[in-house]
């Protein structure tokens, strides 16, 4: 029986990302913010982005959340 404090079995995978990189170009300025990040998220699994000021924690959020494009890499 499941009672309301067990904790679930991790599912399938929902958010798969490949080596993704963004790109903020800038006139000549080339702002490398994401520079290959793989990560996989699980239904049920409850994650934690964390890193310091300008480390590219938005911007990843940004593109999982579909309000930007990577300039390269897979997202399923
Ligand atoms: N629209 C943009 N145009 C150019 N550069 C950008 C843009 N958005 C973010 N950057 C740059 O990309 C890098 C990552 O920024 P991002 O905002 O993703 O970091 P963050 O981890 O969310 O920082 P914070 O903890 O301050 O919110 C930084 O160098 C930032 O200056
Ligand atoms: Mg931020």
């Amino acid at each position: 029986m499941e009672t309301r404090n067990s904790i679930r079995p991790l599912g399938p995978v929902v958010i798969d990302i490949e080596n993704i990189t963004k790109d903020y170009v800038m006139g000549e300025e080339v702002v490398r913010a994401l520079r290959g990040v793989t990560l996989q998220i699980h239904r049920n699994e409850y994650i934690a982005i964390m890193g310091p000021s300008g480390s590219g924690k938005s911007t990843l959020m940004n593109m999982l959340g579909c309000l930007d494009t990577p300039s390269s890499g897979r997202y399923e």
